[in-house]
């Protein structure tokens, strides 16, 4: 039998859909299952690109342009405009999610067996995306202890070797929801002119910023500009993940003429999809209103009903809709499929994604799960009250 390659070997199984075959056993026997294993949020898309979509009347549907529609990249620009980013559509490249960007960027800029800096935890994808690209990721640990904060520039300093082309950092942070300060971006920034390294920052939960914390973006910075990549997509700011629309923003002309090649090789970005990113854009203000307080709601909920149970530590994240929680367990991996293969709190179960797989150092977060706070506080609370009965009858509790 042919063998598959050391890639197909090498990649990783997502921590966030792993444990999937276990949750869809649990439902079969009846048991409701709570998902806090992954970011797909409750929040009905905007009416606006739902109508959009329903109201294409096209005849045929065909490939776009491989850039992007040019109608909705004049849209995007206009949108990163209005945050302060000055770009036109020519420096926005439409890709397949933000999945897409990331891993094009990666492969476009980087050669097999570059190293990039990510502050661990981080979007556990990247793992993948890294495989992809043939780069090695050198993890710069956070910790829960310190809420996450960025460590000293000097840190940094000492991972850079000759193989450094970039740093990645994620914006508010999927999974820790920690926002970066003005004064860790201007030392990343010095870092990155020093060094000349590419900044690839992932800015997808941009909108999701709390406690009147403003969003500084990457291509703020000045003296940067043409290291900065920044990833976008439309499926949390819209709440709409499936619509698979993304973008690239560079000022960096090279990389985006290299970019859009591999674009060109994919042909183009889902056409009904960007139907719909284009029509999202005329989303009407209360909605995200609306939908930030919703968010701040449940994140309030959900912080003190942790840290409420014994043993577990819950950081109150600044942005995004994740946190990671440390949890009485040795094995988080174990205790996430106990949670959907033996257990259950009147007929309910709650699933969580095992930490780990959000590191890239060995070992670290084995007694940490990220939780995304997307269900309503009803079935919050519900998830909640399971998890805190499992940790009362839990085998491997720690004591
Ligand atoms: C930090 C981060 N970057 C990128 C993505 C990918 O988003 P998309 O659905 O646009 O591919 C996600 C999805 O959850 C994410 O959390």
């Amino acid at each position: 039998m042919p063998q598959i390659s050391e890639k197909g070997k090498l990649m990783p199984a997502s921590p966030i859909r792993k444990l999937v075959p276990y949750a869809e056993a649990a439902k079969k026997r009846d048991v409701k299952v709570y998902h806090l294993n992954i970011g797909q949020p409750d929040i009905p898309t905007p009416q606006v690109a739902l109508d959009a979509v329903k109201n294409y009347s096209a005849k045929v549907i065909e490939y776009s342009h491989s850039a992007g529609n040019e109608s909705y990249r004049r849209g995007l620009a206009e949108y990163y405009q209005g945050i302060g980013i000055d770009v036109t559509y020519e420096n926005i490249l439409v890709t397949t999610g933000g999945s897409e960007a990331i891993t094009i960027a990666l492969i476009a800029c980087l050669n097999p067996g570059d190293e990039i800096i990510i502050p661990e935890p981080f979007y556990t994808n990247y793992n993948s995306f890294a495989l992809l690209a043939g780069v090695k990721i050198r993890p710069i640990t956070t910790s829960i202890n310190t809420d996450f904060a960025l460590p000293l520039i000097e840190e940094f300093e000492k991972l850079i070797t000759p193989k450094t082309k970039g740093i990645v950092i994620c914006n508010p942070n999927n999974p820790t929801g920690y926002l970066y300060s003005p004064e860790e971006l201007e030392s990343l920034r010095q870092i990155v002119l020093k060094h000349d390294l590419y900044l690839f920052s992932d800015e997808v939960y941009r909108e999701f910023c709390y406690d009147g914390m403003q969003h500084i973006s990457a291509m703020h910075l000045k003296g940067i500009e043409n290291n900065v990549i920044l990833f976008d997509s439309t499926s949390k700011r819209y709440s709409m993940c499936g619509i698979r629309i993304g973008a690239l923003v560079t000022r960096n002309c090279e990389v985006l003429n290299s970019v859009l090649r591999f674009c060109q090789a994919r042909l183009c970005a889902p056409s009904y999809g960007q139907i719909a990113a284009e029509a999202a854009l005329k989303t009407p203000h209360e909605y995200f209103t609306n939908v930030y307080n919703e968010y701040i709601g449940r994140r309030n909920y959900m912080v003190e009903a942790l840290n409420k149970i014994p043993g577990v530590y819950c950081p109150k994240p600044k942005g995004a809709f994740y946190t990671v929680v440390k949890l009485p367990v040795e094995d988080a991996d174990h205790f996430a499929q106990w949670l959907l293969e033996e257990f259950e709190y009147e007929k309910q179960t709650v699933m969580v994604a095992p930490a780990s797989g959000f590191y890239s150092t060995h070992g670290l977060g084995k007694n940490e799960v990220r939780v995304a706070y997307v269900l309503n506080i009803d079935d919050l609370h519900n998830a909640i009250k399971c998890l805190e009965e499992a940790l009362k009858v839990y085998p491997g509790r720690v004591k």
